[in-house]
């Protein structure tokens, strides 16, 4: 029997998981620092336990920042409740991703595969994490997965970020 959607405030929590630069290598890009998982396996995994919940999770990547730009300003209007996102480089440089997710007002956790503070220092500063909900790091692949836990049950879902 398929699953019915659990009801949310308008029909199912959807989810939006978006992915920074080099993020489409992982499986061969250090996997020492960076896990043995490719990203299809991530997003494969979010993507079934979202549609166990009855949640629909849409994931993106790209390279590029004005990409996920775009795609954070789509989130404003296509029904997008919370964003995970892993803006991998872009931590370190974005301002006008950042801007992006204070502008469209949705509330997001920031996720790193790595221990961010751990590595080089010009990785422990991130342009995010002061509007974010939260941010996790270094619990590899699996920080994406807590993440999602926590949007499943977010009884916020619709709140804004701390903008
Ligand atoms: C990363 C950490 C960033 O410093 C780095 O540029 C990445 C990945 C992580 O997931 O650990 O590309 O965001």
């Amino acid at each position: 029997m398929a699953t019915q959607p659990k009801p949310g405030r308008e029909g199912p929590r959807r989810i939006l998981v978006l992915h920074g630069p080099s993020l489409n290598l992982l499986g061969t890009r250090e996997p020492s620092i960076y896990g043995a998982a490719t990203l299809d396996e991530i997003n494969a995994r979010l993507t079934a336990r979202a549609e166990a919940e009855g949640a629909v999770l849409v994931s993106f990547q790209s390279n590029a920042e004005a990409a996920l730009i775009d795609r954070v300003q789509q989130a404003a209007g296509d029904g997008t409740q919370f964003i995970i996102i892993n803006p991998a480089a872009f931590t370190h440089t974005s301002v006008a991703l950042r801007d992006a997710l204070a502008a469209v007002k949705l509330p997001f956790i920031e996720v790193h595969l790595s221990n961010v503070f751990a590595r080089e220092a010009f990785r422990h500063h991130s342009y995010f994490t002061a509007l974010a909900v939260g941010m996790i790091c270094g619990l590899g692949a699996r920080g994406y997965e807590l993440a999602l836990e926590y949007a499943l049950g977010d009884r916020a879902l619709g709140a804004t970020n701390r903008s």
